[in-house]
Formats: structure tokens, sequence, C-alpha cells
């Protein structure tokens, strides 16, 4: 097993992948990656040299998926140029665009040699065999939904996920929001079973992991077997992983106002390692655009919801995301929306324009929103939200917090990390540090992130299964 590492490195065939859009493709770049692994194929971090270039990519709004037919254009130029030499290059288009689009990639890129959708990862040795034989000249397509889910065919994630990993437990989505292309790529919704989650975790924090995000399009509608007939949801699957030693810190994304339920709300009250930072999408703060948005709540719904996740957890952090310029959206709507924002005072937040993806209900509607509105309606919104951004931050500026620390700086003996609200914090710290959690005090806000000195040297020396004590990261 054990050969030597440079003999390993000139061997191996090398992969490039390339990922767009959320957090659930860079968790599935690792799952191809470690599907290809057993044949051989390292991760590079270039296109150049690769024997498999790997696009995985996003349909979520137009920009998204223009994006990638241009990158196709250098690819084909690297292929060509590898083929001149005697070389192969084999190029594939993962993700949603593959999922959505499928053929037509392969219309208007001819020479790409797989196109296959998400569901499909565990089954790329053989579909990398196909394409490499030559056997399926016009390339190989594969956009099928397989009955049986993919997550345990994939072998178990091999890679160390880094100090600060991903977990997907639960895609797709059922609801069917208006404007949203996700459940025409990713499926209907499923959840993975309880077991197969807390053993991959436990591998995560083996392999040097002490965060965990769990991922969903929409997580909290997770509702996974427990192996005795009953389910799980999340808030009962974020009570087990609690339990998992090392384990130091869980977070979630993305999700939706309707499932957040008292579990959930429970565990933000009770589970110490449970961060205090929630995404919840708003999306609108107008019922009538939410209405046409198809999602199912009001905006005192929402309301409702964060005042009960504030009750269990005062000084939890909420982030959200809006969508402007929604077909239908009036003037009055949009400052419904400003209003909202304002009134929740959000951490941080991602807003859009509202891009009409082809299929989904909402790019039919006649009554579109003129490009010009949209771009004013989000300069305003954007300007609001960067301005409860600052203040959040401004308002950190004395206090102390648990930093893990997951990044290294741009500078020599800077180390940065994620406060417990998501914040990141910058601190100047050896590199003996990576991957600890430290105490630091705040000593300066800036719109994007924060800078904090470490408090107290012993810190580092906490180790693994040293879980912060929630009280400890309010802060004096
Ligand atoms: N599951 C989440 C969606 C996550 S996708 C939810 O239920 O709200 C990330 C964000 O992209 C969405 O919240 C939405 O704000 C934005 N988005 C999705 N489709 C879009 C579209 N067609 N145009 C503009 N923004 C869109
Ligand atoms: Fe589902 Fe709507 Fe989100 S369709 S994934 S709840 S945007």
């Amino acid at each position: 097993m054990s050969s030597p590492a440079a003999e390993q490195t000139s061997l191996a065939k090398k992969l490039f992948i390339k990922t767009y859009g959320c957090q659930m493709n860079v968790y599935d770049t690792g799952r191809m990656a470690d599907a290809l692994a057993p044949l051989g194929y390292c991760l590079v971090d270039a296109p150049e040299g690769a024997d498999i270039v790997v696009l995985n990519t996003c349909h979520i709004r137009e920009k998204a998926s223009e994006k990638v037919y241009s990158e196709l254009g250098r690819l084909r130029a690297l292929k060509e140029a590898r083929a001149a030499a005697g070389g192969r290059m084999l190029v594939a288009v993962a993700g949603c665009v593959a999922q959505a689009e499928g053929e037509e990639v392969m219309r208007r890129a001819p020479f790409v040699d797989m196109v296959f959708g998400p569901q499909t990862y565990h089954r790329l040795p053989e579909m990398v065999a196909r394409a490499s034989s030559g056997e399926a000249p016009g390339g190989v397509v594969d956009t099928e939904f397989p009955a049986a889910p993919k997550f345990g065919r994939l072998p178990a994630p091999g890679r160390a996920g880094g100090v600060s990993a991903f977990l997907t437990v639960q895609e797709g989505c059922d609801k069917f929001c208006a404007f949203w292309v996700v459940p025409y790529t990713r499926g209907m919704e499923y959840s993975r079973p309880v077991a197969e989650v807390l053993d991959e975790a436990r591998a995560l924090v083996r392999a040097g992991a002490r965060e965990i995000t769990l991922l969903g399009q929409n997580v909290n509608a997770y509702h996974g077997a427990t192996g005795d007939g009953r389910e799980a949801g999340l808030g009962g699957l974020i009570a087990r992983l609690d339990a998992i030693a090392g384990l130091a810190r869980i977070r979630y994304t993305t999700s939706h106002p309707r499932d957040v339920d008292d579990a959930l709300i429970a565990a933000h009250a009770r589970v110490p390692t449970l961060m205090p930072f929630m995404h919840l999408p708003v999306q609108s703060g107008s019922d009538r655009v939410l209405a046409a948005m198809g999602r199912r709540h009001t905006a005192d719904d929402y309301r409702r919801v964060v005042d009960r996740l504030r009750a269990a957890r005062p000084d939890l952090a909420l982030s959200s995301d809006f969508i402007v310029g929604h077909p239908g959206e009036t003037d009055a709507d949009f400052e419904g929306t400003m209003g909202l924002a304002r009134e929740i005072g959000f951490a941080q937040a991602y807003s859009f324009k509202y891009s009409p993806r082809p299929g989904t209900p909402a790019a039919g509607v006649p009554d579109q929103v003129p490009a010009a509105v949209k771009a004013e309606r989000l300069d305003r919104l954007q300007a609001l939200l960067a301005e409860l951004q600052a203040g959040y931050n401004a308002a950190s500026v004395g206090r102390r917090m648990e930093v893990l620390l997951d990044r290294r700086g741009r500078r020599p003996g800077q180390l940065v990390g994620r406060g417990p609200y998501m914040q990141a914090v910058h601190v100047d710290a050896p590199e003996s540090r990576f991957g600890d959690i430290v105490t630091a005090r705040i000593t300066a806000a800036h719109p994007n992130s924060l800078a904090g000195a470490i408090e107290n040297a012993d810190d580092a020396l906490a180790g693994p299964g040293a879980a912060p004590s929630p009280m400890a990261e309010v802060g004096a």
C-alpha cells in the first residue's frame, strides 16, 4: 500500500475539477475525486497537463450557466494542444448545467467527452472507461436520476476534508418555488440515513475536521431514517452529531422558513456545539411576491420564526437571500423587502436580481420587471444590507470570541478563521496555531471581516474534544 510519494505522483493520472456555485458542489467535487481515486487519479490545481478536466457547474442564474461555455472555449484549446503533442485530455461537464441541458452541452461544445448530472457521480469510473476507450464516439451523457441514491454507492470520503468540512445530508427539494431551477436539476428531496451521516462525520473528524457544515438545498427538511423504523429531523441529527468527540462545531445550510421546527429551535438553545448562526432565505418582504414565488409563507410567518429562534438563542446571527425584481414586484413590494431587512437586522445576506430560468414557472409570466428597475432595486438593497453588516461587525469590537483558524492569511504570520457568528476574523498567529480554536479579542471591524488579537496563549493546548461553551462565545 505505502508506495513512496514520489512514485505515486509520477504514476498518478491528473484530475482537475473547477467548481462553480454552491457548497453542495464543493462537496460533490470532493466526492468525484474520491470516486476516481481508485483509478489512480489525483487532484491537481490547474487544467494544464490534466488527463481529465471536469467543470462542476451551477445553473441557478443565467450568468452562472453562461460562464461554463466560455470556460469550455478555453479548455478546447488546451485539449487540442494536448492532442497535437500526442496526449489526451478528457473534458467533462458535471453539476446542474449538465443535468438541465444534457445533450445541449454536447451540441454547443461537441469536443466535450462526458456530460453527467449530480446524481450519477458513483458511475464516474465506468463513464471514464467508456469515454477513454472511444466506445462512445458522440460522448457519454448521463443525466438520469437513478432510483437508488448515489450516496451509499460512492466510496467513503478518503481525503482529509480540512479543519472545516462539508457534509451533504439532504439533496433536492419538493417545494418548487416559481423562480428556482434546482428541483429540476437535483431531483426530489432525499435525506441520507442517520447512521450514514454519523459514520461520515466520524471519518471527517478522524481526518482532522473540527467543524462540520451540514449541507442540503433545504437542509432543515432533513428526515433521515434512524434504523428503527423512525426518522430524525435536523434537530435530532444535530443532537446526535454533538456526541462525537472532537467535533467542536456544527453548522448547517440552507434552511427554509417553513421547515424550522421545535426540535431545531430547541437544538439552538441546548446543543453547545451548534453555532449561533442561521442562513434563512426570505427572498422578499412582500406577501404578494412571496405568494407569486410559491414560498408558502408570509413576511409575518418569517418574523415569527425569527422571534422564536431568538427567544431560544438570543445572540443568534441571521443571514438571508433576497431576490429583487421577481415578476410582478412593484415599488411597494420592494419597499416591503427593504423594511423587513432593516427590521430583522441581518448580520449578512446575499441578494440577486431575478434571472428567468428556462422551464421554471416564473420565467413564463408576462409582467417581468425591466432590467433597469431590477438594477436600481438591487443597488438600494445591497447598500442597506452592507450598512446592516457593517453595523453588526462594528458591534463586535471589544468582544471576545472563539475563532477556528482554518485558513492562512494574505500576510505571513497571519491566520484567518470564523467566529461563532460566521464573521471572518484575522489574527496574527504562528502557523502552529492552524486548526486551533482560539479566543480572540476583536480589535477592529471592516465591512466584510474582523481583526482580532489572540487572548490566551494556552488556548492552542485545548485540542480536539474541548467543545467551546456557547456562553464563552458571547464575549464580555
Ligand atoms: N434552498 C434555498 C435556495 C438556495 S439557492 C431556499 O429555499 O431559499 C440560493 C439563492 O439563489 C436563493 O435563495 C435565491 O435567493 C437565489 N436564486 C435562486 N433562483 C434564482 C433566480 N432564478 N434568480 C435570481 N436568484 C435566484
Ligand atoms: Fe426548494 Fe424553493 Fe429552496 S424550490 S430549494 S425551497 S428555493
